[in-house]
């Protein structure tokens, strides 16, 4: 008799982000990325042997070619044959640009390989994220986190006390999932998009630089990279053919509620990925009136605060 495995994964918000694969194949990331494991929301999964591999989150069963390579790299790694039935629960919005995948993946991973018996290093565990998705490769680890061009796994820079009063407001747009997939978006930018190239050669640039205001917590420089970084990011996705706009009213609104918030002195730098969400890097004094002034603009927008949280955590039972 096998008994289930539980484990639980923050999302990886990227600040310098991910958006293009290597040519390598394998799931490998074409840009850099640097991120922080969100504290605050997070993905539950439990995981037992079983005689095929099937996943469900939030009780809708995932089509078994989503998670094929991830289910062959984590035999291969691991060195075992067994097969896998879990099931993933949210406590935040799913495939709506909150990252899901990224906890996903990475709890996943942390159940099965507990499930089979098996101690691989949060190492490991990080490249068996990876080929479910890349930015899973992240949140196995806590605090933040690096995810080199080309790079087959994570690995954490530093812990989330090395910053315990950073905040980030995620303010929800709309709830429900994205219309296109990161997956099929960053393939739509490569093969459509004139800015796709310039866009992984800036975003390279950008990483010394995050890296920097990260060491020496200078929020004012980590906030103008992200942005750049999004900004960019955006620019090559709108690019392509048709153009592809992840944004709605609310997400544009939010943006301009942070250059308003910056000009009256409160520290509020947005981030926007593959989706309508906003989150909005702010410190723990200001992150009440960031809050207060986002929930005040309508558009049926939700806040949800986050903080620097921990990589993976193995419950007896998350009931
Ligand atoms: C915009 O990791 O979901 O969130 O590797 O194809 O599964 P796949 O993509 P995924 O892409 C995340 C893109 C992003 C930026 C980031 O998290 O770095």
């Amino acid at each position: 008799m096998s008994a289930p495995a539980f484990c639980r994964a923050g999302p990886s918000l990227a600040l310098v982000k991910y958006w293009g694969k290597s040519i390598k194949g394998d799931n490998l990331p074409a840009t850099p990325s640097l991120a922080v494991t969100l504290g605050g929301v997070h993905t539950e999964t439990r995981a037992d042997l079983a005689e095929q591999d099937s996943v469900s989150v939030d009780g809708a069963v995932q089509d078994p070619a989503r998670s094929a390579g991830f289910f062959s790299a984590l035999r291969e790694t691991l060195g075992i044959t067994a097969h896998f039935c879990a099931e993933s629960r949210n406590s935040f919005p799913t495939s709506a640009g909150l990252a899901s995948s990224s906890s996903g993946f990475a709890a996943l991973a942390g159940a099965c390989a507990r499930a089979a018996g098996c101690d691989a290093s949060p190492s490991d565990l990080s490249a068996i994220a990876r080929a479910g998705s890349a930015s899973a490769a992240r949140a196995v680890f806590g605090g933040f986190v690096l995810l080199p061009a080309g790079g087959r796994r994570a690995r954490p820079l530093h812990d989330p006390d090395h910053w315990p009063d950073l905040r980030i407001v995620v303010a929800v747009t709309r709830r429900g999932e994205k219309p296109v997939s990161s997956r099929a978006g960053m393939e739509e930018t490569r093969a459509g998009s004139p800015y796709y190239f310039s866009w992984i050669k800036e975003s390279a640039e950008l990483l010394p630089e995050a890296m920097r205001a990260l060491e020496t917590r200078d929020l004012e420089l980590l906030g103008e990279t992200a942005r750049r970084s999004y900004s960019l990011m955006h620019g090559a996705i709108l690019g392509a053919r048709p153009p592809l706009l992840y944004w709605l009213p609310g997400t544009v609104a939010v943006i301009h509620a942070c250059a308003e918030m910056r000009g009256a002195g409160i520290g509020a730098w947005e981030t926007i990925d593959a989706g309508p969400q906003v989150k909005v890097l702010c410190l723990a004094k200001d992150a009440p009136e960031v809050c207060s002034r986002i929930d005040g603009l309508g558009f049926g927008i939700e806040t949800i605060l986050c903080w620097p949280g921990p990589g993976l955590t193995w419950g007896p039972d998350f009931e």
